[in-house]
């Protein structure tokens, strides 16, 4: 338990550069320095054209020490000119799926594949995907969570290399590096076919069951 006193102890410790022991529920979390000079990283990146055609990056949202990690595919047109990931019509459906687990935005981290929007909202090319990866993969090793949810096809076959439909990779649990990886329905596509909405719930509680929020 950290005493009134014990802000201004530590400030003064610091100014005299004395290392003080920190229990681990009381550390700040590591990942949010990493977090910092990733972001400054992915904002200057040059490393395929779509910088060129980019309002802004879209680096990732919410608890950098989360227990669920959110991936989907790419910034669209509302994500790239607000900077945020899911904020359109799918990000609103993503929103609705969190909070039927208990979940929100500011407790999950939700990421994309790519850090820049394509243009006309094609698909990613491989290329870019390849290019981008490794900030993913960064992202993904910072954060450390407990469970990664990928929503629609594109990050299901990036992030498990395989050439398989969503309907084969979902209703699973996969491994990610020792991770476990639930894959779903990507949201925009729930928004043209309402009818799946019973297989993403199905997803969901896996995905809960595989966090270890719930047991069995
Ligand atoms: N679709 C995605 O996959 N990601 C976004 O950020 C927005 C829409």
């Amino acid at each position: 338990m950290t005493s009134p006193a014990e802000p201004t102890r530590r400030a003064y410790l610091d100014a005299l550069n004395i290392d003080v022991f920190v229990p681990r529920d009381e550390a700040p979390a590591t990942s949010t320095v990493d977090f910092t000079a990733l972001r400054d990283a992915v904002a200057r990146c040059t490393r395929c054209a779509l910088h060129e055609s980019r309002t802004q990056t879209v680096f990732g949202v919410g608890n950098p020490s989360a227990d669920w990690m959110i991936v989907g595919e790419a910034p669209g047109a509302e994500e790239d000119r607000r900077g945020e990931p899911f904020v359109g019509r799918a990000g609103k459906l993503l929103d609705e799926m969190l909070r039927a687990v208990g979940l929100s935005r500011e407790t999950v981290f939700i990421a994309n594949v790519l850090k820049c929007r394509p243009p006309g909202n094609r698909d990613p090319s491989k290329a870019e995907a390849a290019a981008c990866r490794s900030y993913l993969d960064q992202q993904i090793a910072a954060v450390a969570p407990r469970l990664i949810l990928v929503v629609g096809r594109v990050a299901a076959q990036e992030l498990l290399g395989s050439d398989a439909p969503v309907g084969r990779l979902r209703g699973s649990e996969h491994d990610f590096n020792g991770t476990p990886l639930v894959v779903t329905y990507h949201p925009a596509y729930l928004l043209r076919s309402p009818a799946q909405k019973a297989r993403v719930w199905e997803d969901l509680k896996l995905a809960r069951r595989s966090a270890g929020r719930v047991a069995g």
